[in-house]
């Protein structure tokens, strides 16, 4: 029987690749919950509403009119039926959704999305919060990590990939800035889960750490 995976952990621990390769690997669907962080922001700067404006980002974000397509091995957000994939994989954005998930009012607008989405199982959901709060019942829990050196490196190659070329070591501070951020807040914040499995990637490959958690997976499965 298909099961519920949660994978939680810092930025740039490879969370999304590798929720994104298990789920293609087990024939899951594959759920992104950073994403549905980012769209309240991106939602929220164009239409003037401050990232510290707890009501108002509240109301966007039970109001959020958003929908997941799948393309291919990607999926493409859609926010009023426009696609806005790329627009919110800016620094800026990512930035800016560490800020509106510190509102209790935004996450409980999303977490309560999340749950409808992941319902039924046969699902890999990714994020801070989802072995501990939005799936506390997942089967498979997954808390990745990686040193912040590294996933300063790996998020500054994905950058320069991009075209966006930035000094590491901003990248490093702006990686530990979101991490304190998402760590230090009251309500959901990134931590391991009881019963997660900690998975330090280090000195993994995005392969070889998809394999564990597939192998996982299938140990957990009833
Ligand atoms: O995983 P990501 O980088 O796309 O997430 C962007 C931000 O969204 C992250 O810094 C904190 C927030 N987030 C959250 O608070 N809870 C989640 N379940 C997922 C993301």
């Amino acid at each position: 029987m298909p099961i519920a995976i949660a994978i939680d952990g810092p930025a740039a621990s490879g969370k999304g690749t590798v929720a994104r390769g298990v789920a293609r690997r087990l024939g899951y669907r594959y759920l992104d919950t950073g994403a549905m962080y980012r769209a309240v922001a991106l939602l929220a700067q164009q239409r003037g509403v401050d990232w510290t404006d707890s009501q108002a980002l509240g109301r966007l974000a039970r109001q959020l009119d958003l929908d997941f397509r799948w393309d291919g091995e990607y999926a493409k957000v859609l926010v009023d039926g426009h696609d806005i994939s790329g627009a919110i994989r800016s620094q800026e954005i990512g930035w800016g959704a560490s800020a509106v998930a510190v509102h209790p009012s935004v996450r409980s607008a999303l977490v309560a999305r999340q749950r409808v989405l992941a319902d039924h199982g046969g699902v890999v959901v990714d994020g801070r919060d989802i072995g501990s709060v939005v799936l506390p019942q997942a089967e498979l829990k997954i808390y990745l990590d990686a040193t912040l050196d590294e996933r300063a490196r790996r998020r500054h190659d994905e950058l320069r990939r991009r075209g966006i070329h930035q000094n590491l070591a901003q990248v490093r501070d702006e990686v530990a800035a979101r991490d304190a951020q998402d760590s230090g807040r009251a309500t959901g914040p990134l931590a391991v889960a009881p019963g997660a499995v900690r998975v330090d990637t280090t000195n993994h490959s995005i392969a070889e750490v998809i394999e564990i958690v597939a192998k996982l997976a299938k140990d957990r499965c009833p």
